[in-house]
């Protein structure tokens, strides 16, 4: 068996999960506030293409560095959005979802036994990729106090002789939190400095609430350094289709093909077909636009519920970007799994546990807005009132 798995801890997060499942399955209410997909049908004119694009047959094989048109799709989208310039012929590569994107990325660069720098609290799949191909990850503590970001001084501190890479996403999951230009400026200095791959997840970059987040590649000299890992999955309500990209330098997709061909093959064509549609078609990017607008509403519901309970052993803060809130319990002095494990059999409601993203995630739960307003709000009031009995 290969060992390295058991350095991988899930269990308890896994279990709640099921238990919430089986909750639901056994047919009792849950407000489903832990999931981390968009609420939102994709939108009816994507079907349209993938459903015109499979009847007339392409059903078989593809290429699996992706069509042309779709990676000229993602340069365009990178050119339009980000004001970024990459060669769709040589930097991109078309991957199965943005978590396959990091993987590619992490697989091209990374040899065993080199450091991974990690925020910590981030989505567990950071470090677990990371973990499966043998890297050694040091988390960088990224606490409430600093807008959950890391301090210079702690990335600083992080480094070792075998530091390889740092891995960033922002807007987070799960705080939703981004930093400032001027702190990704010196991040990348950072990174230059020290000889630093930067992988950076870019999938909930639409979803922001207050200016607009900056890519971590839009800065003089960060591409030759810098892996973006794109996705249709949260933008466009997508998550089902799989399908999202890889920008990075030249000879990293040079790897990182041999590693999609080698574990996937390709991308179902037809999902192909209505990924460069969604990317490029301006009545997608306003479809877009209204589910962030929809998020934004439900952020703001949850903001005016917080301000009118008052005084609570709950923290709300203001989060920035993605759908998530990340509630801070700490005043309980209880793990966070036990919060959740009490809030669903006390208020049936569903949440992340913030421990299941690190250790600095302890005493913190994380909350999706991507959910009716409706559940939202009856959701959200249930776990205050649940607070409010301590
Ligand atoms: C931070 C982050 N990155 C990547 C992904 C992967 O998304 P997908 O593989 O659906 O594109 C997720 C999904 O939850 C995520 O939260």
């Amino acid at each position: 068996m290969n060992t390295q798995f058991e350095l991988i801890r899930q269990s308890a997060t896994v279990a709640l999960n099921d238990r919430i499942v089986a909750a639901r399955a056994a047919g009792k209410k849950v407000i489903p506030l832990h999931v981390g997909d968009p609420d939102f049908p994709t939108p009816q004119p994507i079907l349209d293409v993938a459903l015109k694009a499979m009847q007339s047959g392409l059903t078989h094989y593809g290429p699996s560095t992706g069509y042309p048109d779709l990676r000229q799709a993602a340069a365009l989208k990178l050119k339009r959005d980000n004001e970024l310039n990459y060669d769709p012929n040589t930097e991109i590569l078309v991957t199965h979802g943005g978590i396959h994107a990091y993987y590619l990325a992490m697989q091209s660069i990374l040899n065993p036994g080199d450091d991974v720098l990690i925020p910590d609290p981030s989505w567990a799949t950071h470090a677990n990729m990371a973990i499966m191909l043998r890297g050694n990850v040091i988390r960088v503590p990224a606490p409430a106090e600093n807008g959950f970001l890391p301090a210079f001084s702690d990335w600083e501190q992080a480094l070792t002789p075998r530091s390889r890479v740092l891995v960033i996403n922002y807007p987070s999951n799960p705080t939703g939190a981004y930093p400032s230009r001027g702190y990704l400026q010196k991040l990348q200095e950072f990174a230059a400095a020290h000889n630093l791959w930067v992988i950076s997840d870019e999938v909930y970059e639409n979803l922001y609430y207050a200016e607009k987040p900056t890519s971590a590649a839009d800065f003089t000299g960060a591409k030759e350094r810098t892996l973006l890992v794109h996705s249709l999955s949260k933008t466009y309500a997508m998550t089902g289709w799989r399908v999202g990209y890889l920008a990075a330098p030249a000879r990293v997709i040079n790897n990182a093909i041999k590693a999609g061909q080698n574990s996937i093959t390709c991308v179902a064509p037809f999902v192909q077909k209505a990924a460069a549609f969604a990317l490029s078609d301006p009545g997608i990017q306003q479809s877009a636009a209204e589910m962030r607008a929809a998020y934004a509403r439900r952020r703001q519901l949850v903001l005016e519920i917080a301000r009118d309970a008052g005084e609570l052993p709950v923290k709300v803060t203001p989060s920035m970007g993605a759908f998530y809130f990340f509630l801070d319990f700490r005043d309980l002095k209880l793990p966070s799994l036990e919060i959740c494990e009490r809030v669903l059999a006390e208020a049936g409601v569903g949440l992340v546990p913030g421990a299941a993203f690190g250790m600095c995630g302890e005493g913190f739960v994380r909350m999706t807005v991507a959910a009716s307003n409706a559940e939202v709000e009856e959701g959200f009031k249930a776990i205050l009132g649940w607070a409010g009995k301590f």
